[in-house]
């Protein structure tokens, strides 16, 4: 697998793998926010497949954008994903991807364990309804589990304990927000914080603006699609778009898609 590498400097042809292991920055006081995707040539980032199930448009789905998701995992101390995500886990519609990255790509988890970094990120959930089984959930994920979201009933937070899933309850509103979510992770020590959510639970981090850099991976077919589609931002306009600054370049060179591997930092205005 090789990639072109484009900006900054000079065209370079080098393997894919590796890309993105070591390009966060050292660790500071705050958490510091990734987020990645994996989009179509017209943005789509998910749609109802063949199978019925809305989810990563098969189409573009591949092994080498799988590879670059895996390098961002093995270097993140939690991950951050959704209640919807956490519901398709534990009713088996999806496997764990921490579940499987260790056995898939052996390299990279011998790059986790030689930083010294616990087997598997915290995995931080963050749901309003908490629609799924705790007990399932704990089984389908290996590691760590905190979920945050509004006030839970008694019955449901027992549950969780009982899974050993922690919980953290907020006072009011439905909604988590970038605050409540950075002092959930400043209380952990959690710095290096990997968002695989998608994009409601993105325009609120964005909106919030607590997100400082963007993988975006845009594999070249056009896919089209009008329900059931999701574009990486969804929901209302944001009142300061945070502008995003170019910061790598690649082209994916082998198999089709084609792919444009893209790293901006983010800023707001
Ligand atoms: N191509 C890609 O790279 C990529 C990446 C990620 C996701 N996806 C796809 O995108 C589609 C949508 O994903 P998704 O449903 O996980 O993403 P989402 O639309 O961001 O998440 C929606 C769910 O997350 C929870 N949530 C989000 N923000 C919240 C907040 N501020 N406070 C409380 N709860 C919040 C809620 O869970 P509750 O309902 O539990 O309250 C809500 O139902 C899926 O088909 C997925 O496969 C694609």
């Amino acid at each position: 697998m090789r990639v072109l590498t484009l900006y900054p400097g000079d065209r370079e042809e080098r393997a894919l793998a590796g890309l993105y292991l070591d390009d966060l920055p050292a660790k500071g006081g705050h958490p510091f926010l990734y987020a990645n995707f994996l989009a179509s040539l017209d943005g789509r980032i998910a749609l109802r497949n063949a199978n019925g199930r809305k989810g990563v448009p098969e189409a573009i789905a591949n092994n080498r954008d799988w590879r670059l998701y895996t390098e961002l995992l093995v270097q993140a101390d939690a991950v951050l994903t959704t209640g919807r995500h956490a519901e398709a886990l534990a009713t088996g519609e999806q496997t764990d991807m921490i579940a499987i990255a260790h056995d898939r790509y052996p390299d990279l988890r011998r790059y986790r364990r030689s930083r010294g970094l616990s087997e598997h990120p915290v995995c931080i959930v963050v749901t309003s309804r908490f629609a799924f089984p705790a007990d399932a959930l704990k089984k389908a994920h290996p590691g760590a589990i905190l979920t945050i979201g509004p006030h839970l009933d008694a019955a449901k937070r027992r549950a969780a304990h009982k899974a050993g899933i922690e919980t953290v309850s907020l006072d009011s509103g439905t909604q988590v927000t970038g605050k409540d979510l950075i002092a959930a992770l400043a209380a952990r020590g959690l710095r290096r914080v990997y968002m695989v959510g998608g994009p409601r639970l993105f325009r609120g981090l964005l909106a919030d603006k607590i997100v400082h850099r963007l993988y975006l991976t845009t594999a070249c077919r056009l896919l089209a699609g009008e329900q059931d589609t999701d574009t990486l931002v969804q929901g209302p306009v944001l009142p300061l778009p945070p502008e995003a600054t170019l910061r790598r370049l690649a082209l994916d060179l082998d198999g089709r898609p084609q792919q444009i591997l893209a790293s901006y930092d983010l800023t707001s205005y």
